[in-house]
């Protein structure tokens, strides 16, 4: 009996320990998500609900959740233009760590600039000033969209000429300065990556790199895709897996190991022709026709490869899967979204 106690007393303060040493908390931290029902939130909910327990990762936003995801775990309503509102869930809920994901992707914030510069700017004001208040980890994802036709674009390092032209990588570049100046001045422990396309089987929330997610969808359902990119278009990628583990490694990494507080990720980079290669080799039958829109001309001031040593060095960041195995994944997850849709 006594043995039993001592090894289950051990086990407890084991996992404490790992706690504290991954997070600086001697508890799992309560982690707060906005924009939580977009293409990211859900999945990410998903897996820091498996490293810290379910009802530390509260999921919001401003949308009615599914039944399956009111289900799922902590969902409440969170309007990040609502300071106040932000104040009292940060304190009822007494949250340690906010990931900030509400914004108006590329595309659709060239369609409503004003309300990008509320949710993307006005937005990023009031939580970094509560993360400031509440001396919160604040997590913000940035995007190869803050770059711009100035920039290197092949490839891309981490401190380079920022001037991009659209509203969303204005925002952006807006939210990265912001949170290392509050770094600076405040000490706010406020964390960065500069995300590529992120490629997963829900639906995108309208961004450039949204085709090598459509393509997917229309294959499998249709047999064909039009493509609104021009063959030749080279964009770097990550499945949203890697992109999930590159957030949750990034946000355990101890303070010491990071140089800098914005980094770029990536996996890989490809043309939609390439893409398309890769895809033949499962469904030899598809067919594929190219009208380029306005989103090529976004695409065409962006990062074509995207310079990442910079995390690889400080706090050991590795891409896992490569293009083999994405196209593997999506046509499985795609397929099984499909049935479990009905159509
Ligand atoms: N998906 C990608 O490929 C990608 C790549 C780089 C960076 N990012 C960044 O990651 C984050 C998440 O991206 P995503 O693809 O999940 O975006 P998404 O567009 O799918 O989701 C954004 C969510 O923000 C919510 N939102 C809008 N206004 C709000 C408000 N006033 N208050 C609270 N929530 C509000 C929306 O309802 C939506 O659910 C974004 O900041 C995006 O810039 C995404």
């Amino acid at each position: 009996m006594s043995l039993l106690k001592k090894t289950f007393q051990g086990a407890i303060k084991i996992s404490i320990r790992s706690y504290s040493a991954n997070t600086g908390l001697n508890k799992p931290p309560k982690i707060l998500i906005t924009g939580g029902l977009g293409q990211l939130g859900v999945e990410c909910a998903k897996h820091l609900r498996g490293k810290y327990g379910k009802d530390n990762v509260i999921l919001s936003d401003i949308i009615k959740p599914s039944t399956e995801i009111f289900n799922d775990g902590p969902y409440i309503f969170a309007d990040i233009l609502d300071f106040k509102g932000l104040q009292k869930i940060v304190v009822d809920h007494r949250v340690d760590w906010l990931i900030h994901f509400s914004a108006l992707l590329s595309a659709i914030g060239e369609q409503n600039v004003p309300l990008a510069v509320r949710v993307n700017i006005e937005g990023m004001h009031n939580v970094i000033e509560l993360a400031k208040q509440y001396n919160l980890r604040i997590f913000v994802p940035s995007t190869i969209g803050a770059f711009g036709p100035d920039s290197p674009r092949n490839p891309t390092p981490n401190i380079t000429v920022q001037r991009p032209r659209t509203i969303y990588g204005v925002s952006k570049v807006h939210a990265e300065l912001l949170g290392e100046y509050y770094h600076y001045k405040f000490g706010l422990d406020f964390r960065c990556l500069r995300f590529p396309g992120v490629i997963s089987s829900d639906p995108p929330g309208g961004g450039t790199t949204d085709y090598a997610i459509a393509i997917f969808h229309d294959v499998l359902r249709k047999g064909h895709y039009e493509c609104y990119l021009k063959p030749d278009t080279r964009l770097p990628m990550m499945h949203v897996r890697d992109a999930l583990r590159a957030l949750s490694e990034y946000l355990e990494a101890p303070n010491e190991m990071l140089q800098r507080r914005v980094y770029n990720v990536t996996s890989m980079s490809f043309t939609p022709e390439e893409l398309a290669d890769e895809m033949f080799k499962y469904l030899p039958d598809f067919t594929l026709s190219y009208k380029p829109d306005s989103r090529q001309d976004i695409a065409d001031s962006w990062p074509q490869v995207f310079d990442d040593s910079e995390a690889r060095r400080d706090w050991n960041w590795k891409p896992e899967i490569d293009m083999d195995n994405l196209v593997k994944l999506m046509l499985k997850e795609v397929k099984e979204k499909i049935i479990a849709n009905g159509f």
